[in-house]
């Protein structure tokens, strides 16, 4: 599987952004009016190359009083070009537009109007989100006449008809997947780490029930209340079968069409939803790691990108991602005891400024979608299995050679983050002014950025150029920050552990170790995975990694199955050490 396709780097973007004015939304008062708005996207006129739009607010909490902020996401390749009645700035798909200074208060019921020109080409769609000062214009007001604390207390214990946990790993095992861990403890040394917990990857239907080699959904479950022993435990679930899958990729296509969502829904959600809400299963904390690599190939391998792919046109055109996404979270969040976690890719994918606003609103529009809303979203999880440092200790992003910002380094290439840590903690509050709730958290798999071993740097590199100094202190080992498959040089990454650190719920063994990530040549298979070259270390590259060698290792087999010589350098190159 995986990754990571950067959207091209976006030097002409570094542009000023405008600081966006949070105004505190209050909870807890019943005296507090809630906030809320309204907002009538117009296109008043248009034509091939370009049109004119206003934007009419409406304020339908409290009054305003300290000016303003407007903000939305393109959907297309849509620019402002001249806008009034505001001031507009434009970063990649983001427009936030403030107040003009003479229209900056605004009474309750009262309404503003800014409008612009713009310039577009293909589809001219309207924005499908909007926030004034931070909260999700929907119409209508945000209840904050209950009394609901901000944080969860520990006044109830989450469980079974309980409150769900603010953090579901707090207090909390982890489930051990007996099936990885045999293969693990069947590795010379493999018992180091095979009672490590790990990811159940429900990866197609059959999955399900369980096949001769691994067991169903209700055997991991049963399983699980075993382990527990009446204590809180944590059962991971990857949630991986969209219809379409792995659009800018090849080696975890999965089962199902490109329009069979109502499969998806029927076949393999539903039946999810019913084992998972069993009352047998009441106890158990689920975490489900939603839909790996499926939105954010819609803001970064679409058309007009030139890491575009045609699924991936496909995918975005027809909305089935944005509706399987929404349908899995709606029926997974009625369900009192499942944590759900949308899969937010990782700094070497969305690190970069075009990608990260547009694809938190994307999430949030999925979140809304299919009878969904933002409130099934427990969290965000970062690095699924892809290989990003956790913490980069020898150099950070703000660091500069002779004057020059290691962001202009062909490694960094503008990206705003160089590890996964600054970079999930970022995206997190990306994605609360995307609407989400304050108290998302995070998730980082760990299972493989370890980076250890003997080529691993131990001090900065020289300060002669950007590229030696950020070639000589990184720690990430790769060829280009856009490979995923295999990647020779790898270690095991920190072992799974609650609440490292602040916004981080976990961190966590997604990808299980010595599982392939796809084959490094063709496999003939019924899994409907076919061969990305991304796998095959002879491979030159394509746009995704700016033409760069793969770095994968040899003689992988299909994604999924078990790598030894894999599982055996992850542990050898492993930081910190086992
Ligand atoms: C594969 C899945 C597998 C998962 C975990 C993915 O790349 O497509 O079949 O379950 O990795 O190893």
């Amino acid at each position: 599987m995986r990754f990571r396709r950067k959207g091209v780097s976006a030097p002409s973007a570094v542009c000023a952004v405008l600081a966006m004015v949070a105004v505190p939304v209050v909870l807890g008062s019943n005296a507090e009016a809630a906030p809320g708005c309204k907002v009538d996207y117009t296109i008043t006129n248009q034509w091939d190359t370009g049109f004119g739009a206003t934007v009419t607010v409406t304020n339908l909490g409290d009054p305003i009083t300290g000016g303003w902020t407007l903000s939305w996401d393109f959907p297309g390749n849509q620019q402002v070009q001249q806008g009034w009645n505001g001031n507009f700035a434009q970063q990649g798909a983001r427009v936030t537009v403030r107040d003009a200074g003479w229209n900056g208060s605004l009474g309750t019921g009262a309404t503003v109007s800014p409008g612009f020109n713009g310039s577009y080409s293909g589809t001219n769609g309207k924005p499908a989100v909007f926030t004034l000062n931070g909260t999700t214009c929907t119409g209508s007001t945000v209840p904050t006449t209950t009394t609901t604390p901000t944080t969860t207390t520990t006044t109830t214990t989450p469980g079974p008809g309980g409150p769900k946990a603010d953090n579901p790993y707090a207090g909390a095992g982890v489930y051990v997947n007996p099936d990885w861990s045999a293969k693990a403890a069947a590795e010379p040394g493999g018992t180091r780490i095979a009672n490590q917990p790990t990811g159940v990857w429900l990866d197609r239907i059959a999955a399900i029930e369980g096949t001769a080699t691994s067991r169903g959904l209700r055997g991991h479950l049963d399983g699980a209340l075993q382990q527990a022993a009446g204590k809180p435990l944590v059962v991971q679930l990857v949630i991986y079968n969209l219809p379409g899958r792995d659009c800018a990729a090849l080696a975890s296509n999965g089962e199902l069409k490109a329009d069979e969502l109502p499969r998806y829904q029927a076949e393999y959600i539903d039946p999810i939803a019913t084992i998972l809400a069993d009352p047998k299963y009441a106890a158990l904390r689920v975490v489900t790691v939603i839909e790996i690599d499926s939105l954010p190939n819609l803001v970064t391998n679409v058309t007009p990108r030139p890491t575009a792919t045609p699924q991936c046109d496909v995918m975005k055109a027809n909305g089935n991602y944005v509706a399987g996404v929404g349908y899995a979270l709606a029926k997974f969040g009625a369900i009192p005891n499942v944590y759900n976690y949308i899969d937010a890719g990782h700094h070497g994918w969305l690190g970069w400024d075009d990608n990260l606003g547009p694809s938190a609103a994307l999430f949030a529009q999925a979140a809304k979608s299919s009878g969904s809303t933002l409130a099934n979203v427990h969290g965000f999880i970062a690095n699924t299995a892809n290989y990003g440092a956790l913490k980069e200790p020898y150099f950070t992003v703000n660091d500069s050679v002779g004057g020059t910002s290691v962001r202009t380094s062909k490694w960094v290439d503008w990206n705003r983050y160089v590890d996964e840590l600054s970079y999930a903690q970022a995206f997190r509050q990306e994605a609360i002014r995307a609407g989400f709730p304050a108290d998302v958290g995070m998730l980082i798999d760990t299972s493989r950025n370890g980076w250890g071993g003997a080529a691993r740097p131990t001090g900065p590199g020289p300060s002669t150029t950007v590229d030696a100094y950020v070639n000589g202190s990184k720690t990430d080992r790769r060829i280009h920050l856009g490979n995923w498959c295999n990647q020779a040089g790898a270690g095991l990454g920190e072992r799974p552990k609650t609440a490292p650190e602040p916004g981080i719920d976990a961190y966590v063994w997604i990808k299980p170790p010595g599982e392939s990530d796809g084959a490094s040549k063709e496999i003939p298979n019924t899994e409907g995975k076919g061969f990305d070259r991304m796998c095959d270390p002879t491979y030159t590259g394509n746009p995704r990694n700016q033409n760069n060698m793969s770095g994968a290792l040899p003689d992988a087999p299909l994604s999924g199955h078990w790598f030894s010589a894999q599982f055996q350098e992850l542990m050898r190159n492993a930081y910190p050490a086992l």
